[in-house]
């Protein structure tokens, strides 16, 4: 097969992973197909980073773009800590990429003598290019990062709020799907000001991009039809006329660090993976918690302050990719332990019960180390699939978006414990406190009849996993 496929992924590092995923996937199966990724230029250089051997099929495209006419800070182009309404910001400057994005491919075609690319592979949160490749003829696709029973709820949220009536009970029946009761406190609250002016510009754009990702020719899914079957009937009642494909999982052996990072204010180097590695392999197999919240968010500062205590009153050992606290402007210097008990860190040093990783964690390889027991995460898609892939199972703390949702199905599916949710205490009514963290850490890999449970259903997931991407090398699933 010889042919040309646009891809253009969202600026963000949730979305753009799964994209080098999909690259990756693509040139292993037909290495004659000319791939061209675009992005904006931070991003494509931390895109190019992952393929640091040239390979004359994949070409790398940048889209001109300047943050501050948006109003954001410079280098800004990922939603990387970006708080509210800035993040807004990046969600409508990516709207504004449309004459760009017309021009480059203009321009590649007239480079490539004339030839019209094969097919446009978008993010949903892209789905403005819908129209314009139906101008140009190109097939178009659309890919959906995140998992489909999260994705279904979030698309019928977005499409009816904000019509839908003000909560007055603390349970909602979603609208397409009424046999499934949201909690207030998963709830995208923004959405729900109808009077905010920045949150119906959010309200407008979701809506809008999920409208036109319905009128793609094909929908791609990074999931696995074994694993998400319910999701994926669910997404099947939405979209009705547009095939489904579920071609993942698209995992990639490591992340890049998103391209900018505003709020973090740490220096995303890769933490090295060799020193992360050694000192999981003084560790014995199954003993030691990883937590980490994605690469968008982060819990607040007294909720950091219970973790730790939790943790540490737990006796487990944990490695725990750290982030500056939600809401706190750290633009200066500062210290992690201001928001941590007094002379934790080194305490947890000295009785090698915790490793705390201030920069860009090699996730993955952690995850696939033998030591590793269980996840403490947000529950991002990528994360829930690095992990369920190598049968590690989770205690959630999703922190925004459909990640509530996906907390919600992992514990349906038996494979998660919920132990906060996001820094809605007063609403959900769960308030992590140490005494909470110890237990839901004990439960879990403390060897009960829970944690074993927990990690047989890991397994049996991780077999589905690995098998969906057995598939894909070997029969060509995508074909
Ligand atoms: C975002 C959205 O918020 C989420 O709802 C959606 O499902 C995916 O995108 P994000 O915070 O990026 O979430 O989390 P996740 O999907 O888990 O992706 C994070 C990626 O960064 C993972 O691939 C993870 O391995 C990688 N990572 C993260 C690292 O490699 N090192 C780190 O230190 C942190």
């Amino acid at each position: 097969m010889v042919g040309h496929v646009i891809l253009f992924p969202f600026m963000a590092q949730g979305h753009i992973t799964p994209f080098i995923a999909l690259t990756e996937l693509l040139h292993r199966r037909w290495p004659e197909l000319t791939i061209t990724i675009i992005n904006t230029p931070r991003n494509i250089q931390s895109i190019q980073s992952s393929f640091p051997d040239p390979i004359p099929t994949i070409r790398f495209r940048s889209l001109p773009f300047s943050p501050s006419d948006h109003g954001l800070p410079p280098n800004t182009e990922s939603l990387a800590g970006l708080p509210f309404p800035q993040f807004l910001y990046l969600l409508i400057a990516s709207e504004s990429l449309r004459p760009q994005f017309t021009q480059l491919l203009h321009q590649i075609i007239t480079e490539d003598g004339g030839r019209v690319p094969s097919c446009i592979i978008s993010d949903n949160f892209l789905s403005w290019t819908v129209d314009i490749a139906e101008k140009l003829n190109i097939f178009h696709s659309t890919l959906i990062t995140s998992g489909t029973y999260g994705t279904a709820i979030a698309f019928t949220l977005w499409l009816h709020m904000p019509k839908l009536p003000a909560i007055e009970t603390q349970y909602l029946s979603l609208p397409d799907f009424p046999e499934i009761n949201i909690h207030w406190s998963q709830l995208p609250r923004r959405l729900f000001l109808p009077d905010d002016n920045f949150a119906s510009k959010y309200s407008s754009f979701l809506q809008r991009q999920t409208l036109l990702c319905f009128k793609s020719n094909a929908i791609l899914l990074n999931t696995v039809k074994e694993f998400e079957t319910a999701g994926l009937r669910m997404l099947e009642k939405l979209i009705t006329g547009v095939p489904l494909f579920p071609i993942g999982p698209l995992l990639c052996q490591s992340s890049p660090p998103p391209s900018s990072s505003l709020s973090l204010s740490l220096s995303l180097s890769l933490s090295s993976s060799s020193s992360c590695v050694e000192w999981l392999d003084k560790h014995s197999p199954g003993t030691v918690l990883y937590i980490s919240f994605g690469s968008q968010n982060s819990i607040n500062a007294s909720q950091m302050m219970e973790l730790a205590a939790g943790l540490e009153a737990s006796e487990k050992a944990f490695i725990w990719v750290i982030r500056p606290p939600f809401g706190v402007d750290v633009t200066g210097e500062f210290k992690l332990d201001q928001w941590l008990p007094e002379g934790f860190e080194e305490r947890m040093r000295e009785k090698k019960q915790g490793l705390l990783v201030h920069a860009w964690a090699p996730q993955v390889e952690i995850l696939a180390h033998e030591s590793t027991s269980a996840f403490l995460s947000h529950c991002g898609w990528n994360s829930v699939l690095e992990s369920l892939s190598h049968g590690v199972p989770i205690i959630g703390w999703p922190l925004g978006a459909e990640q509530f949702y996906n907390s919600m199905f992992l514990e349906e599916v038996g494979v998660c414990v919920e132990l906060g949710r996001g820094n809605r205490e007063k609403m959900s009514g769960i308030k992590v406190e140490r005494e909470r963290v110890k237990k839901v850490v004990e439960m879990v890999m403390g060897g009960g009849e829970k944690g074993v449970e927990m990690k047989k259903k890991a397994m049996e997931i991780s077999g589905m996993i690995r098998g969906a991407l057995m598939e894909v090398d070997i029969d060509g699933g995508l074909g």
